[in-house]
């Protein structure tokens, strides 16, 4: 049978051609058209963002937050919830790291991102000791799903955080606040000291005028005579605060630590898992304390990996792949840096490596040799294709 004769059987296709037919005969066929769509995408999700920081504000000795606006164009639209990879230059060293969103998406003007500094950190330290108003970066697109929706997700919501995991929460919650949508929220954060909680002024307010958001803090190393709640977020704690658990979704932000604890605390509070959601946190601290960690592999121990076709450069056991191709000064696509978005996925030739439980391998990645580089810990010496 011809091709033409199929195409008559698919639904649509006889009104299609003739309006097509009528459309050339009055002047347009469309042809005007083309390229709107990826001109649109384009505007949606580029793939890069020229940013520049236009005002840097202390909440906490150890946090600040950076608001970036465009430089010369347009910031695309992001769902509260989503974060961008942030590129810059520190130390001599090309590399990124992603952050939240933490201010609204009502506000298209700039994105705040709000970093606290981490112990030995790379980037967190360079934003918080070397970073100035006029600074230019660029970020990947808004991406990520840690983000409400409507179908799934109820409209009681539970958010529990850990120290600077309460950002994403934040531009959800001046999202509700905004505009003024029918969404209840019980906000429950933990921090170390009264003194380390970020956007405490602000969440007061949004509570004393907004009752369907409810915040609680949780101080686990409190001043003395702190009369407020005490410890860590447990099964207890989250049944004296939230009542009724039936209807609710959870969401999880916060230090690695505290992703296994809140999870294993839901599960005595009979909460099913589908009603739990968590944002990805990025490359263990300790890979080496890892379920599956190979005993007979030290952190520090050193492996060569040759790029095919290129270079042979060091890689210590302990630190991600794809850091010690950016030490060697080789830059490769990144977006998520904890295994999930499969951005800068690579074919490994030869050797192994350690993925952490939770990096999303697809099952022909594991067939076909690919990995992670963002969460890949060289085990052996390696030779990878870039
Ligand atoms: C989705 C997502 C959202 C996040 N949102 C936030 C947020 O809102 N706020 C926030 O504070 N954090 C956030 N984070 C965490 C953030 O991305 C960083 O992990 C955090 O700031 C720590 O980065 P760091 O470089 O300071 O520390 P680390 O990443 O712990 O720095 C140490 C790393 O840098 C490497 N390193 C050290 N020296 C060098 C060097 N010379 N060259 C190259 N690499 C080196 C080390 O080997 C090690 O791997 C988020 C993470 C994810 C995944
Ligand atoms: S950067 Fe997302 S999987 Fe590596």
């Amino acid at each position: 049978m011809a091709l033409k004769d199929v195409m008559k059987d698919i639904e649509g296709y006889t009104r299609i051609t003739e309006e097509i037919q009528t459309l050339r005969k009055y002047g347009s066929d469309f042809t005007d058209r083309k390229g709107e769509v990826e001109r649109m995408m384009a505007l949606l999700h580029p793939k890069t963002v020229p940013l520049v920081v236009s005002e840097i504000v202390t909440e906490t000795e150890s946090t600040k937050t950076f608001r970036l606006t465009a430089r010369g164009g347009h910031l695309p639209p992001f769902q509260a919830g989503q974060y961008i990879n942030v590129f810059l230059e520190a130390g001599g060293v090309r590399t990124s790291r992603p952050y939240s969103i933490s201010s609204s998406p009502t506000q298209t003007g700039y994105y705040d991102i709000t970093i606290r500094s981490v112990a030995d950190g790379f980037v967190s330290s360079w934003f918080l000791e070397e970073a100035r108003v006029g600074d230019a970066f660029e970020s990947t697109s808004p991406s990520g799903t840690f983000t409400y929706n409507p179908l799934f997700h109820g409209n009681d919501l539970v958010f529990l955080a850990g120290g600077s995991g309460v950002t994403p929460f934040m531009s959800m919650i001046r999202e509700v606040a905004c505009k003024g949508l029918d969404r209840r929220i019980h906000l429950v954060y933990g921090s170390t000291d009264v003194k380390d909680i970020i956007f405490e002024q602000e969440l007061a307010q949004i509570t004393q005028r907004h009752p369907n958001i409810q915040v609680s803090h949780v101080i686990s190393s409190p001043p003395k005579r702190y009369r407020g709640l005490k410890g860590f977020i447990t099964a207890e704690l989250m049944q004296e605060l939230l009542g009724d658990l039936s209807a609710k979704t959870f969401y999880v932000c916060g230090p690695e630590v505290m992703y296994g604890f809140c999870r294993a605390e839901l599960e005595k509070l009979g909460v099913a898992r589908r009603k739990v959601r968590t944002e990805v946190y990025g490359p263990p601290r300790d890979v080496t304390s890892q379920p599956g960690w190979p005993g007979d592999v030290k952190a520090g121990d050193t492996f060569s990996v040759k790029i095919r076709g290129g270079r042979t450069i060091p890689a210590r056991a302990g630190e991600p792949l794809m850091v010690s191709l950016e030490r060697s000064h080789i830059v490769i696509p990144a977006l998520c840096r904890s295994g999930e978005c499969s951005l800068c996925r690579t074919k490994l030739m030869s050797g192994r490596v350690f993925h952490p439980e939770g990096v999303k391998l697809r099952k022909s990645d594991r067939q076909f040799g690919y990995i992670h580089p963002c969460m890949a810990y060289p085990l052996s010496d390696l030779e990878i294709l870039l």
